[in-house]
């Protein structure tokens, strides 16, 4: 059985006194529950004080990106040793944002989520397609592309580790969330791939959240999906009465 993770990027957004606040509120609403597996990713400058706030609380950490080397000269980067070091259980790699605005490559990716898994953090390995991209047919082949090069030199126990985030872009902070039908077939055929690339098995275990304007009005079909295992929430991740409803979601 693979337990729903609801998860907030909480992108560029909260100052240490904003994130303190919000975390606090999250920390006390859901102090007791543990059905769903609660993530949140505040900015670098505020991770130590939210590790503080949900301290003793379900709610773990998360990092938004880190640099794929343990320490030496790299100006201005966060191993994930260091992330490890402050509280973070996940690392977020691959968002889409930072595809687009820093180009990061599939290749590139792929060393992040190795350093990640070899600092003993939990990648949440995002995904997706442009608008352009799914207009012009190129949907099934951009997401193999992603998902052979991302996971490129993996084993099953590193999979375990690991967590798949299917963002389509169009989706990201647009209002325009993907239906219920087209996020189940993007998640399966994401599963087919990790059954070709690894096991059955595997592609069983592995959790795939969908990523893309989730609201507390369209999370419960959402998650009904039957490939759909939680969610990468941006916008709603920041008001706590909204992120509490997400991971309060009402099964089917
Ligand atoms: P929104 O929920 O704001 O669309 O953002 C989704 C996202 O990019 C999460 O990583």
């Amino acid at each position: 059985m693979r337990k729903p993770m609801i998860a907030g990027n909480w992108k560029l957004n909260k100052t240490i006194a904003e994130a303190k606040e919000l975390s606090g509120d999250l920390a006390k609403c859901l102090a007791n529950f543990t059905e769903v597996d609660i993530v949140i990713a505040p900015v670098f400058t505020a991770l130590s004080a939210v590790a503080e706030t949900i301290k003793d609380t379900p709610i773990k950490l998360a990092a938004q990106n880190c640099y794929p080397e343990e320490t030496g000269a790299f100006t201005g980067e966060v191993s994930p040793l260091m992330l490890k070091d402050v509280g973070c259980e996940y690392v977020i790699i691959g968002h889409s944002e930072r595809r687009q605005l820093l180009e990061e490559s599939d290749a590139f990716i792929n060393q992040k989520i190795i350093k990640t898994l070899e600092a003993g953090l939990k990648p949440i390995f995002c995904i997706g397609e442009t608008l352009q991209e799914r207009e012009n047919g190129e949907m099934l082949d951009v997401l193999t592309t992603q998902i052979k090069g991302g996971l490129a030199n993996l084993s099953a126990t590193h999979m375990a580790e690991l967590v798949i985030a299917y963002e389509p872009v169009w989706a990201i902070g647009t209002g325009q969330t993907a239906t219920d039908e087209q996020a189940q077939e993007a998640h399966s055929f994401i599963r087919g791939l990790l059954q070709g690339m690894f096991t059955k098995e595997v592609a069983l275990a592995t959790r795939i959240l969908y990523g893309g304007s989730v609201k507390p009005g369209n999370v419960d079909g959402l998650m009904a999906q039957d490939d759909i295992d939680g969610a990468l929430v941006g916008g709603a991740s920041l008001k706590a009465d909204d992120f509490i409803r997400l991971v309060r979601f009402e099964k089917a």
